[in-house]
């Protein structure tokens, strides 16, 4: 009986121990501190307002929060977002020793009433649970806190390579319904690298409301390792700002930028000069990012970053043509220099049909820059 009574309590400690060391933010594995860009999901419980969450969540620069959103470059701070609407939160997170959780903030400051509960769900969703804001904090007695108390919010985050690939790691609040085998086709992430991440050993184990580790693709890019922006992680259907606000660039799974290709470089970053409304930063102005090739000795032209240029000279009986496209690979601070490279490709033009129609469509777009020196003009080729 005795015994019997012993094995319980020594048990109960076991359960104690391990739910009360229940793991602050995600799992990673990286052993020295690392830190990357990562997101958080926030599902607003109530009604609110970007600017609202901009000061929740310590968001320095506004338009980081456009850009991860998808948001239009002049949408307002007071656009009102809808109770249960999702907003991606961008971050850098901080991985040190086997524990992923936000750098330093946000500090959330306590109001008269408010419970460790209460902030953590009501306020940010979920995001963090009041045994993590104790443990960041150092609070012994979550029932203990004070008004005006500084609290870090830890938000949970990954730097992990995925299969070998870089990924932007992104918390996501499980939504009720949703199977796991539903969340890796949204986010066209694997079943097995979810459960591996979160570790989970079976799709069951999936609980509504909590946190999970979605790694999602990013763009390639040619940014050099030696750019003070490298890596810049984009995930689909996002954009930012960078090179002190100088250069622009977005990611899109199917290449939307680059249709006037025929054969869409999806899943590559695409970068141009920023819009005038985007205030440089550092900088007096911004420094040039035109690409210079030299069509024949002595002839040289430049091409805008974000531009490309058909040789049509080089299309031959099956259809292939070269294409120079001028792209970004990175910046230098100290320098004040943007640097760009002017990318040269062979590519194979296949059938007219859905081209002509579609060329139409996008030349209002210019995202291209078709130049015709002797070259011709790519619509021309494509109607011919
Ligand atoms: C972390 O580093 C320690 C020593 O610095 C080493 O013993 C340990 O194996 C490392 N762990 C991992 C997972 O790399
Ligand atoms: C790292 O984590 C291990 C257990 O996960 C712990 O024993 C160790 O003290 C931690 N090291 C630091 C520097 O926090
Ligand atoms: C949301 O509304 C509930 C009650 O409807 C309230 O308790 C809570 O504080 C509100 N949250 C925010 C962030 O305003
Ligand atoms: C929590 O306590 C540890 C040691 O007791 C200390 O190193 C750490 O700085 C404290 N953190 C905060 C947020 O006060
Ligand atoms: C979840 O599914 C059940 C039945 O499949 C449905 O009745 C319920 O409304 C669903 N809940 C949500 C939040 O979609
Ligand atoms: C993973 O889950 C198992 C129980 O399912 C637990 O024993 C283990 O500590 C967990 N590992 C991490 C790194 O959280
Ligand atoms: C940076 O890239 C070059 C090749 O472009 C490579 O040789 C070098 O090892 C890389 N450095 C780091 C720190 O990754
Ligand atoms: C990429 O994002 C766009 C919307 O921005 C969406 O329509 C498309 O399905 C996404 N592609 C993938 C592969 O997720
Ligand atoms: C993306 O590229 C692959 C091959 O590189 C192609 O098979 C696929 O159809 C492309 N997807 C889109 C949406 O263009
Ligand atoms: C462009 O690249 C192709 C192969 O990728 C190469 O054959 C061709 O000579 C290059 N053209 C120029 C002008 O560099």
């Amino acid at each position: 009986m005795l015994l019997s009574k012993f094995l319980f309590c020594i048990l109960l400690f076991f359960v104690l121990t391990f739910s009360s060391a229940e793991s602050l933010g995600f799992t990673c594995k990286s052993n020295t501190t690392s830190k990357c860009k990562s997101l958080a999901g926030y599902v607003s419980p109530n009604a609110t307002t970007l600017s609202s969450i901009v000061s929740l969540f310590g968001i320095t620069d506004f338009n980081s929060l456009l850009g991860a959103n998808n948001l239009p470059i002049r949408t307002k701070p007071s656009r009102s977002v809808a109770a249960k609407e999702t907003i991606k939160i961008p971050f850098t997170c901080s991985c040190n020793n086997g524990t992923g959780i936000s750098d330093k903030g946000p500090i959330y400051k306590v109001q008269s009433g408010e419970s460790l509960y209460h902030i953590a769900t009501d306020l940010f969703g979920f995001l963090v649970t009041t045994d993590e804001i104790a443990a960041v904090n150092n609070i012994s007695n979550p029932d203990l806190i004070d008004v005006d108390q500084l609290l870090r919010i830890p938000l949970p985050c990954n730097c992990d390579d995925v299969d070998g690939n870089r990924v932007l790691h992104y918390a996501y609040k499980v939504s009720p319904n949703k199977s796991l085998e539903m969340i890796a086709k949204e986010f066209g992430a694997t079943e097995e690298s979810l459960l591996i991440l979160n570790n989970l050993t079976d799709a069951k184990q999936l609980e509504a409301e909590s946190i999970l580790d979605v790694p999602l693709r990013v763009c390639t890019s040619m940014i050099r390792n030696t750019s003070a922006d490298y890596p810049l992680l984009l995930p689909n259907g996002t954009y930012t700002f960078t090179a002190n606000n100088c250069v622009k660039c977005s990611c899109d799974s199917s290449g939307k930028y680059w249709e006037t290709f025929l054969e869409p470089k999806n899943w590559t970053l695409y970068c141009e000069p920023s819009p005038p409304e985007v205030k440089v930063r550092n900088w007096k102005e911004c420094p040039t990012t035109t690409c210079v090739k030299e069509i024949e000795p002595g002839n040289n032209w430049g091409v805008q970053l974000g531009m490309s240029i058909f040789d049509s000279r080089c299309s031959d009986v099956e259809g292939k043509h070269n294409e120079w496209s001028c792209a970004y690979t990175g910046y230098n601070s100290r320098r004040q220099t943007v640097s760009v490279y002017m990318v040269n490709e062979t590519r194979c033009i296949r059938g007219p049909s859905s081209g002509s129609s579609k060329m139409s469509t996008q030349s209002s777009n210019l995202v291209s820059f078709l130049i015709n020196f002797g070259l011709l003009l790519c619509s021309a080729l494509i109607s011919s």
